[in-house]
């Protein structure tokens, strides 16, 4: 069974955008939409681009190496839906943000 582990502050994340958080050997893309924390693997499937560094535009994020756009709230691939990030459970205790791991 996983566990909550602590990936950030919440006022780490600024709404409306994205961070890398590195976590028991995992990269991480945190995102914060208008308020409500999303988690997805930071590794883009296309080349391993890192997504917690792309632009986000309202649920979407775009890599920033070379554009594929992700859902960061179910991480699957806007443009090829077979292209599927992980997505992980989240939860807001206090000021952390945790992610079911
Ligand atoms: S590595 Fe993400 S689009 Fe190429």
């Amino acid at each position: 069974m996983g566990e909550f582990v602590r990936v950030a502050g919440t006022t780490e994340v600024k709404p409306g955008c994205g961070i890398v958080a590195e976590v028991q050997g995992k990269a991480l893309a945190v995102f914060n939409i208008g308020g409500t924390f999303y988690a997805i693997d930071n590794t883009c499937v296309h080349r391993g681009g890192p997504l917690g560094e792309g632009d986000v535009e309202g649920s979407i994020v775009t890599c920033p190496w070379h554009g594929w756009q992700y859902d960061v709230t179910t991480g699957t691939c806007v443009a090829n839906p077979a292209a599927q990030v992980e997505r992980y459970e989240v939860k807001i205790e206090g000021a952390d943000v945790k992610v079911l791991l």
